[in-house]
């Protein structure tokens, strides 16, 4: 299967968010990245329901949905209502990990479970039978236009040995510093998924990036 790519819109210009959605809806893009940040979780508040909601009602594209925010069990099914296809929660943000991903699960969304930079992937070998995807964070969550970081690859690669060694059908998702020189060499390494933020959003065309990122490699 050839790499997805999931344009995050944290770097869309807000004061213009239709034109930036139906950008991507005629795009290659193959689903909509959105951030949500609580303040509390990571230092920074991104966006809520309404504005999830009025992208769900422009959006062609699955919305990729990663939840910066302590204990997310108190929102999966408005996330779900708000139009999530899937849905991301952080391993360092849940007291009952398999709960979690279950009840996402069971209302009907893919399930993901994200791991903070310092958090080594072994923390996610007994929840892989139980999800859909992994989001690697390859910057410290809170904030776009951060610089990767390079030990990322090595967790890349042990994540992909466990994966298929374990005979999973998970997918690997990274996000952040993804940029036009790294992501052949990321999807080289093993990514399902390639986020991107400000590579998309800064360029002056970013349908042409987005078709340059889906590159097969
Ligand atoms: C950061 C977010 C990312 C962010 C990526 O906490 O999870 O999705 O938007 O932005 P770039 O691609 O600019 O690093
Ligand atoms: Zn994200």
């Amino acid at each position: 299967m050839s790499h997805l790519v999931a344009p995050s819109l944290l770097a869309a210009d807000f004061a213009n968010l239709a034109s930036e959605v139906e950008m991507i809806n005629d795009s290659e893009a193959d689903w909509l990245h959105l951030d949500i940040m609580d303040g509390l979780f990571v230092p920074n508040i991104s966006f809520g329901f309404p504005v999830m909601e009025a992208v769900r009602d422009l959006s062609s594209k699955p919305l990729d949905v990663h939840l910066m925010i302590v204990d997310p069990d108190r929102y999966l099914e408005r996330f779900r209502e708000a139009g999530a296809s899937n849905l991301t929660v952080h391993f360092e943000a849940c007291r009952n990990l398999h709960r979690t991903v279950t009840e996402i699960r069971r209302l009907g969304m893919k399930a993901g479970v994200t791991l903070n930079p310092h958090s080594p992937v072994i923390l996610l070998k007994d929840i892989l039978p139980y999800i859909d995807m992994v989001l690697l964070m390859t910057v410290n969550p809170g904030y776009g236009g951060q610089t990767f970081i390079p030990g990322s690859f090595n967790k890349i690669g042990e994540l992909r040995s466990m994966i298929d060694e374990g005979g999973f059908d998970v997918m690997i998702e990274v996000d952040g510093g993804v940029d036009l020189h790294n992501a052949p060499m990321l999807v080289h390494a093993g990514v399902d998924v390639l986020v991107a933020g400000n590579t998309v959003f800064s360029s002056s065309d970013p349908a042409e990036v987005i078709r340059k990122l889906k590159q097969p490699v």
